[in-house]
């Protein structure tokens, strides 16, 4: 059901606690849709720290949707170069299939034209709703996204390297190192990301090569993640997270790894060490860039 009267607007700081109870309250509506157990599915206001950075650095990329008075949807995304990605599209279960979700996606994304992104992009949830709109927005399904589940023990199963490892720091010269290697594999620069990992998020990341030639490829590690990941060649990607299991030693949390589904070396190396595939987006692009043989996400939302 839609409420009478639903307006959208930019969305604003003091707006952050209830756009994540709304991702919430949706992200648990659409996992009882597909039949899985939500008894246990907590609920917060406590906005991501992507949430945040996504609207401190693209305020007008980020929409909410007001109905009586409540934030009942947002949409929030990111422009790197010519490229705009859609990171969040939730509104609240009571009021889906009325409209909202289409006006929040244009919102956003005419904000990402305006600021001359030409290739729009998405990691959509399993949502039928999600995946039609996308596709009506010119953007068709390219590769599934696994998020694989798995230990630091399994990781060290992969082959060692034998180059050099070194700490990556946020120097502005490693912002340009990391750039260089980005703009080969990703086809584009994204040091607002770097900072943002390193600075706030303060994730370690290490990387292989330092020649003239450039980095050979770089991982970014914590308890629970590894990546962004990338690499000039799909074989240097093993000896990368090899690293990073090295790093993360005996801890025994699970970690994510968001693996394309093109990057063979990766989804079969990961898979043959014990990794689980825990669930599947699909990547959906309006034409194909970057080389995603050679990159692993750091998730759905900043890629
Ligand atoms: C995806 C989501 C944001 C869409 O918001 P919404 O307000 O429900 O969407 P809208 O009503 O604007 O549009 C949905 C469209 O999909 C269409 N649709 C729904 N199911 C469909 C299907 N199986 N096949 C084709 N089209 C379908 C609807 O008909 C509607 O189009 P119409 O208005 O032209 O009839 C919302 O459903 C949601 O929060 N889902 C759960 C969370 C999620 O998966 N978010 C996406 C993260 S990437």
């Amino acid at each position: 059901m839609t409420p009478i009267e639903t307006t959208s607007r930019p969305a604003r700081a003091e707006d952050l606690p209830a756009m994540r109870l709304v991702q919430g309250l949706a992200l648990r509506d659409l996992a009882a849709r597909e039949g899985r157990d939500t008894s246990s599915w907590a609920l917060d206001d406590q906005p991501t720290p992507p949430m945040r950075y996504l609207l401190r650095r693209w305020p007008a990329l980020s929409w909410v949707a007001i109905g009586d008075g409540q934030v009942i949807g947002f949409s929030q995304g990111f422009v790197h170069g010519d490229l705009w990605f859609l990171s969040n599209l939730f509104v609240h279960p009571d009021v889906q299939g009325g409209g909202i979700g289409a006006a929040l996606l244009q919102k956003c994304l005419a904000a990402g034209l305006r600021r001359g992104a030409r290739i729009r992009a998405v990691s959509s949830s399993p949502d039928s709703a999600a995946q039609a709109l996308y596709a009506r927005t010119g953007m068709i399904p390219r590769f599934p996204l696994f998020a694989l589940q798995g230990s630091a023990a399994a990781l060290r199963k992969l082959p060692a390297s034998r180059a050099n490892l070194v700490e990556v720091g946020a120097s502005r010269t490693w912002i340009r190192r990391l750039g260089d290697l980005d703009e080969y594999v990703w086809g584009r620069r994204r040091n607002a990301d770097h900072q943002f990992a390193h600075r706030e998020m303060k994730v370690k990341c290490l990387a292989i090569g330092g020649s003239s030639a450039g980095l050979a490829g770089y991982v970014y590690y914590a308890a629970q993640q590894v990546g962004p990941l990338c690499a000039r060649t799909p074989r240097i990607q093993l000896q990368l997270l090899r690293a990073a299991g090295d790093a993360l030693g005996e801890d025994g949390a699970q970690l994510r790894v968001t693996v394309p589904g093109i990057n063979a070396t990766v989804l079969v190396g990961l898979l043959e060490a014990g990794f689980r595939i825990d669930f599947s987006n699909l990547f959906m692009a309006s034409r194909p860039f970057g080389r995603f043989d050679r990159y692993i996400a750091s998730g759905g939302t900043l890629l």
